[in-house]
């Protein structure tokens, strides 16, 4: 039997009292939660939605995604940028049927040979979709762990990136792998923001290292600077 870390036991109450209604959480659909992903990839839940709404309507299935004018996708993609996903989401919709017969592949280590699925966007679909044990690590996780944790590790290194991943897969409760998932993301974006986040409310900052060293504002560590990117 494996024991539950009181992280996890306070993430996941706090997820059930705060959490958004979010369209893709209702849904154990992999192909709509990989849209879903792709979409959120670079882009912000409050623009992101709209899309992901378009999208699901017009393309209900990864078939109807698959057999679609790539014009028509780009069109439908228009004003979100970084517009290699929407390339990406097409080539793949169609890889899937080709391959798959239109039947989104249920392995990890298959989900992770799409094209434009990376590390972070396998272990969510299959963990939301499949309920399978593979911890995700978005940029939300890396906060809220070296904070808590007061992990000093860049997060823009590979040891870094390994430290994150070892730590989020032992803390995950491998009995509910997708609320468990789904509860870090949201205490991370929610919560743990990255800009003054309202400690005094949270429900970890009794085990937070960061906050009980004042130190909540130089957490995580990045190696580089952030570029400012052009898309
Ligand atoms: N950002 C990326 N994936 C998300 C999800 N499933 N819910 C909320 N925000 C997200």
């Amino acid at each position: 039997m494996s024991l539950l870390h009181p992280f996890s036991k306070k993430i996941i109450a706090w997820y059930q009292q705060n959490k958004r209604e979010l369209p893709w959480r209702n849904t154990k659909d992999p192909y709509l939660i990989w849209l879903s992903e792709i979409i959120l990839q670079q882009t912000r839940v409050e623009q992101g939605m709209a899309y992901y709404l378009k999208f699901a309507k017009e393309f209900p299935s990864v078939k109807e995604l698959a057999k679609a004018e790539n014009e028509k996708v780009m069109k439908l993609w228009q004003g979100l940028g970084y517009y290699s996903r929407a390339r990406n989401l097409h080539t793949t919709a169609k890889t899937i049927t080709d391959n798959y017969k239109g039947k989104f592949p249920e392995q990890h280590e298959d989900i992770l040979l799409l094209k434009g699925v990376g590390e972070y966007t396998a272990a969510a679909i299959v963990s939301f979709a499949f309920n399978k044990p593979h911890a995700v690590v978005d940029g939300n996780v890396y906060r809220l762990l070296s904070r808590v944790f007061g992990i000093e590790t860049p997060i823009d290194t590979t040891l870094g990136k390994k430290e994150f991943n070892a730590l989020a897969n032992e803390l995950l409760d491998k009995k509910n792998p997708a609320l468990h998932n789904q509860a870090i993301m949201e205490f991370g974006a929610i919560q743990c923001k990255p800009v003054s986040p309202d400690c005094s409310v949270c429900p970890l900052n009794t085990m937070c290292f960061a906050y009980s060293k004042k130190s909540v504002s130089k957490l995580p560590v990045k190696a580089k600077k952030t570029k400012v990117r052009n898309r």
